[in-house]
């Protein structure tokens, strides 16, 4: 089964946008919802250009010292455990800085100073001495939409730090399918167009508010492969993509399910 990052489908032209970013010097935010293939674009153009890529995925629990650092205590001797900034400063890797705006305002404070045109931070934590970055260090940033539960607006200097922006939606279906099918090996286009169809109805439907959730490409690539592994296409839809609305109550999974009938009978 591909699985690995060779699996991935350049359909609009990102990868060529990363790397004239990348040769021009500029950092990169891609901005859209989740499942979109933003962290599958960036690993693959990590593997590309054959760079380590040092990645760090924030939330509300994120610190500052998980960029900068900790300072540590061994057999009374104080040394410093640098944090993945400070880190892909020096090695003059790839950072990854996944969903930005899920940090806490303060928590970002520190990346203003790394990420300016001098590309250099005062490690104040420790030594007080400057690193300067490398000159391959590159960062790419991902954002989630306002929409996203859990994400904030990022502060105004720090997308400015940000001046390629890359946005990743939802692929048409033609393209999805392409997508879908790099992940299965069976051979079952109908049943998986279908499937892929009722992904784009509800995603229609979630985004004039008649729904409150919307699928991702990872519900599609699951449909397909319970399809790879002989289920049907009725029951994998029901488990894939209706079952999921129960959460919000037994009205809004009615509403589905009878998309779900409508679309593949019985
Ligand atoms: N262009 C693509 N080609 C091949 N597979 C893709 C592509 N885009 C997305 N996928 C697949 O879709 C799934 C979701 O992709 P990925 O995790 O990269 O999305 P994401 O935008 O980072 O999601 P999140 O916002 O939730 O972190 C993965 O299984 C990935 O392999
Ligand atoms: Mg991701």
């Amino acid at each position: 089964m591909l699985q690995s990052s060779s699996a991935y489908l350049d359909w609009n032209n990102s990868l060529d946008v990363l790397g004239k970013a990348h040769d021009a010097g500029l950092f990169v935010l891609i901005i859209g919802p989740k499942g979109t293939g933003k962290t599958s674009l960036v690993r693959e153009f990590a593997s590309r250009k054959g760079a380590k890529l040092e990645s760090i995925n924030f939330s509300l629990r994120t610190r500052e010292s998980h960029l900068i650092g900790t300072k540590t205590l061994n057999d009374g001797t104080i040394g410093f455990d640098e944090g993945i900034l400070i880190k892909s400063m020096k090695d003059g890797s790839f950072l990854y800085l996944d969903e930005l705006n899920a940090a806490e305002a303060d928590v970002l404070l520190r990346l203003d100073e790394a990420l300016d045109d001098r590309r250099q931070i005062v490690l104040k934590e420790s030594t007080g001495e400057m690193i300067n970055a490398d000159q391959k260090w590159f960062v790419v940033a991902t954002i989630n939409p306002l929409t996203h539960v859990g994400t904030k607006e990022l502060p105004p200097q720090l997308l400015s730090r940000f001046p390629v922006r890359i946005r990743l939606d939802y692929p048409p279906e033609e393209t999805e399918f392409e997508i879908v099918k790099r992940h299965v090996s069976g051979s079952f286009d109908d049943k998986l167009k279908q499937g892929i169809n009722l992904a784009n109805t509800l995603r229609q439907a979630a985004a004039v508010e008649e729904l409150y959730y919307s699928p991702s490409l990872r519900e599609s690539i699951a449909y397909a492969k319970l399809l790879d592994s002989g289920l049907d296409a009725k029951k994998s839809a029901d488990i894939v993509f209706g079952n999921v609305y129960a959460q919000w109550g037994s009205v809004e999974y009615q509403k589905v399910s009878d998309i779900i009938t409508s679309m593949f009978g019985r």
